[in-house]
Parts: structure tokens; sequence; C-alpha cells
């Protein structure tokens, strides 16, 4: 059986990941999300079967859980997409300190398990795509726990690229910029004091987004900046102090 898995699959980039993955001749699509209705609703509209795992990633049973489905089913995952993910504006006492936890839970521990537990069931023309963000060049007071997070994913995936090379599976991390046309920004945003950063100009579309970071990785590239701005942003934050760019970055702050 050759699947897909896709984490995030409810909404925004994950769903849009599954809408174009329909097209590739898979036998099924794994849907990882935690709410069903939105995962039954993307299965009536797909030609392939989607298996939906409707379960909260940030649990460690759920995690055993996926890995012994994969063990029972045995299946060639020729993609596995980790777009599950959420970050929190804020100063340190704006987030509660279990929002904190749970966004480290999502955006590295639950994408390192879900990766480490497919590894085995990937073949040499597999390909993995770890959505990261932008937030991981550089330190981002405000949004400090979600870019050190992203970072934290963008190092890890960098690493296992180069340690699993020789079996010839593409893995990409893909950094896109500000995408308004997600749930992201809506959550992020619903803290104590989101005021601190405001929007960014030139707002990502997320069809473009997932069309890039999808030819990136059939390409075997490694990072992939879809436009722009995270590209610029890219290459100064590797050029330029994190200092410099943490200050350069208060442009973006309204206080
Ligand atoms: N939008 C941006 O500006 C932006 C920029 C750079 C990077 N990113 C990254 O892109 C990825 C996708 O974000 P998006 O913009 O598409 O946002 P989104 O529309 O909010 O999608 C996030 C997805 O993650 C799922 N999710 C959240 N918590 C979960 C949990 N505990 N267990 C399982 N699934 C969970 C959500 O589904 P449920 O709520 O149904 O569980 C949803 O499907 C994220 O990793 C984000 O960090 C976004």
């Amino acid at each position: 059986m050759l699947i897909a898995i896709v984490t995030g699959a409810s909404s925004g980039l994950g769903r849009e990941y599954v809408r174009t993955l329909d097209t590739r001749e898979l036998d099924e699509i794994w849907v990882i999300a935690r709410r069903r209705e939105r995962l039954q609703a993307l299965a009536e509209e797909t030609a392939t079967p989607l298996r939906i795992l409707a379960c909260d990633l940030t649990e460690p049973a759920v995690l055993r859980a996926i890995e012994e489905e994969l063990a029972e089913n045995h299946p060639i995952v020729k993609y596995l997409i980790n777009a599950a993910g959420f970050g929190k504006i804020g100063g340190f006492s704006d987030i509660p300190t279990e929002e904190l936890c749970s966004m480290i839970d999502l955006n590295c521990r639950a994408a390192v398990a879900i990766t480490q537990m497919t590894l085995p069931y990937i073949p040499p023309t597999g390909r993995i795509l770890q959505v990261c963000s932008c937030a991981a060049f550089q330190p981002i007071p405000f949004l400090n726990v979600y870019a050190a997070s992203k970072s934290f994913l963008l190092r890890y995936t960098r690493a296992l690229r180069s340690e699993i090379a020789s079996r010839g599976i593409h893995v990409t991390a893909v950094c896109p910029y500000w995408i308004e046309d997600t749930e992201f920004i809506a959550k992020a945003k619903n803290t104590k004091n989101s005021t601190y950063i405001q929007n960014f100009p030139f707002p990502q579309e997320r069809e473009d987004v997932v069309r890039r970071s999808l030819r990136g990785v059939e390409n075997n590239v490694e990072i992939v900046t879809p436009g722009l701005i995270p590209f610029l942003h890219r290459i100064l934050a590797g050029l330029l102090p994190h200092s410099f760019m943490m200050a350069a970055g208060k442009l973006f702050h309204r206080h």
C-alpha cells in the first residue's frame, strides 16, 4: 500500500498538501489532526481514500498508537509531511507555561517522533517535508518559544538529511514567512497580549507555499524559502549577528 502521511491536515498548509497529493496516485493518504469533522469533510473532496487519524499529537499515547498503526499495515510511505504546528505571540508572561510546553511538544517532539517511526517505511523514492518557518533563522522576541521550536526542527531536519543521504530519500525543510490564508495567525494572536508584533507586509499564500515546497522536495532541495522575503531573511540572518537582526526586528514591534 503506497501512502502519504500529512499532519495538520484539517486546515491551512496541511489541508492544501492533501489536496495536491490527491493527484499523485497514492492508495491512501493518512491525515492527522484533532478536528475529525474537518478531516471527514476533506475525505469527501478527495478521490484518494483518506485514513482519518483524529488525535492530539501532543499526547504520548497517540504517538504510540500511530506507531502501532504503521506496524499493523506496513505501508510504503512515499510522502511524509509534518505540517502540524502552532505559534503564540506575546511576552513571557502573556502565554501560560502549559501552552508554551505544548508548542514544543507539537512543533518538536511530535515532528521528530512521527519522522522516526515512519522512516522504516520510507523507500528510496520517498520524500520527507518538514514545515519549519522563517522564524527558525534567528531568535525572535515575543515569538520566542515558537521561533526556538522551529529552529530545532530546521536543525533536526538538516542533520537527518545528511544522516540518511545514502538511502536516496529526499529530506526538505520549508521555511515560509507570514501566511494570512491559514488559521495560524489568528491562533497565534490569541494570547493575553499579542500587540508586540504587528502584521508583516507582503503576506504569502498557502497554495504558493505548498506548490514551491513540493517542487523543492522533488528536486531534493535542502531548505525551501518560498519567496523573496524568506530568501532574503535567510541570507541576512546567516550573514549578520543575531543581536543586530533582533534589533532590526523592533521595526515590527508596536511598542
Ligand atoms: N501561517 C503562517 O504564517 C506560517 C508561517 C510559517 C510557518 N508556518 C507553519 O506552517 C504549519 C502549518 O500552519 P498553518 O499556517 O497551516 O496553520 P493552521 O491552519 O493553524 O494549521 C495547523 C494545523 O495543525 C493542527 N494541529 C494543531 N495542534 C495540533 C495537535 N495538538 N495535534 C494534532 N494536530 C494539531 C491543526 O489541526 P487541529 O486544530 O484540527 O488539531 C491544523 O490542521 C505550522 O507548522 C506552522 O508553524 C505557518
